[in-house]
């Protein structure tokens, strides 16, 4: 077994840790007034997706293509392989993929949802249910599309934001069961699994809960497919919390990992460290057919999917980056660290600390607000007003409505997210953001809730506006 390398603290028998990286470029932030923020959130109909970059100061609306990209990665920018066909970008990608993913077959994406949208037309038979940890608004509305209803089987701990389950991601195999006591296998299209789970605040799952859905599923002809977008982040969870895997590189976690399901999925633009891309990784020979065939259609030959070469040689570096111990300890150390600070403050978050953000707990923020009165939705705009820091909701909002009934879906949590960009901001940067999230907390009382003005059909939460109460 390999020895995790330490840190420089850790060598020296200190506590602390500093980033593995140095900074060799820097893009200056914006500043504005009050007035300016009021102005600015009033145009933006108070949702955070509709504002400015350029009138946000520290940008936390979310982890996804918002990273900084190492020297390396840029060195590799300058060999894209601009070919229309069978660029050596692509094998390099397709490499790196079967090395620390371990599935055979490898088709490339623009972005994570463009994989969701061919898995699902693939594979989903209309009417079939697809079982996940937790839904996932682009996951869930391609299945939706595809002719599938979404059913949560995540643990009941995950929608409960103070229980502090180390794996709050793992699946209810109670559930699995029951559900194919109902429907039967065929009536199930695959389990979809996610590690770590967004939705419930960056919280893993388990080497033991996804071994046993392997067994599960094995037993009933049923496949797992995983959602890998942040599986580097849940095999430093798995390394840190499960017992035999401390001396574990997360490298060798995330393969044996992978390597209990039968497909996955990628958002490249999280644990890959690019600003674009994504992948759908098979063993079926007769499935990867399909993709293959599907990805002509709708991204692009299969040999690009929708990225550039260059785009294809930062992904295939990046991935090499994201599985260093060293950079996920500070990755993750970081989200801690701002964590740490809330908790210590009294501010109520999801706990434990997840992966790639903090989640503060709008319920709690907001009590004498109802759940139409959007809470998550009100403390983010409450924060750009106070600092100009960039949140967003994944709550009511980002639940969205039940198409057959047309009512919202009204999820347990009710969340306002802190994301945090990888290799971006600094120590400094989290204080200043601690400092406000409690100057809204300390207000809390006299904040009041919105009312939605404008709804649009497909995933709401990007587009939506709102007024104040
Ligand atoms: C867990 C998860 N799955 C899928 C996606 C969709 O990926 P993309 O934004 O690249 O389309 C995201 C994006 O936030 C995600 O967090």
């Amino acid at each position: 077994m390999s020895e995790t390398p330490k840190t420089m603290g850790q060598q020296f028998g200190r506590r602390s840790w500093a980033e593995p990286w140095k900074i060799k470029m820097v893009e200056p932030l914006t500043v504005t007034t009050r007035e300016e923020r009021e102005q600015a959130a009033i145009e933006a109909g108070f949702n955070t997706f509709l504002l400015k970059s350029k009138d946000v100061y520290i940008d936390l609306l979310t982890d996804s293509g918002t990273g900084a990209m190492s020297d390396r990665q840029w060195a590799g920018m300058m060999m894209g392989d601009e070919a229309y066909a069978g660029s050596r970008n692509f094998y390099h990608l397709e490499a790196a993929v079967q090395k620390y993913y371990g599935y055979k077959h490898v088709v490339p994406t623009h972005q994570g949802r463009g994989a969701e949208h061919m898995i699902s037309q693939a594979v989903i038979k209309k009417g079939q249910i697809v079982p996940g940890n937790m839904y996932f608004t682009t996951t869930r509305l391609h299945q939706e599309l595809a002719g599938g209803t979404f059913q949560d089987v995540i643990i009941d701990e995950a929608h409960d934001p103070s229980n502090l389950h180390p794996f709050k991601g793992n699946i209810d195999l109670d559930k699995v069961q029951a559900l194919i006591d109902k429907v039967g296998a065929d009536g199930i299209a695959y389990i979809s699994v996610a590690g770590t789970v967004n939705m419930a605040g960056g919280q893993p799952v388990s080497m033991e809960n996804i071994k046993a859905l392997r067994a599960l599923c094995d037993k009933h002809g049923v496949k797992v497919y995983l959602d890998a977008t942040r599986i580097m982040e849940n095999s430093y969870f798995i390394q840190q919390r499960e017992e035999g895997y401390a001396n574990k590189t997360i490298a060798e976690i995330a393969k044996e990992f992978c390597s209990y399901t039968d497909a996955a999925w990628m958002s490249a633009k999280k644990d890959s460290l690019v600003n674009i891309g994504g992948w759908l990784a098979v063993n079926d020979w007769d499935l990867f057919e399909e993709l293959r065939n599907l990805v002509v259609v709708y991204e692009g030959l299969h040999t690009y999917g929708g990225q550039a070469g260059r785009d294809m040689e930062a992904l295939a570096i990046g991935i090499e980056e994201s599985v260093q111990d060293d950079h996920i300890r500070t990755r993750i150390g970081q989200v801690l660290y701002l964590g740490e600070l809330l908790v210590d403050w009294g501010v109520p978050i999801v706990q434990p600390i997840g992966g790639h953000a903090i989640f503060l707990d709008a319920k709690a923020f907001y009590p004498h607000l109802k759940q139409v009165e959007f809470p998550a939705q009100t403390l983010a705009a409450e924060l750009y007003l106070d600092s100009g820091i960039r949140a967003m909701e994944r709550g009511i909002v980002s639940g969205g409505r039940d198409p057959k009934t047309g009512d919202h879906y009204y999820p347990k949590l009710e969340l306002t997210r802190l994301t945090i960009p990888r290799r971006v901001y600094t120590q400094a940067h989290m204080d200043v953001v601690a400092e406000s999230v409690k100057a809204v907390y300390d207000q809390r009382e006299s904040t009041r809730g919105l009312k939605m003005v404008y709804e649009p059909k497909y995933l709401r939460f990007f587009q939506a506006r709102f007024e104040r109460l």
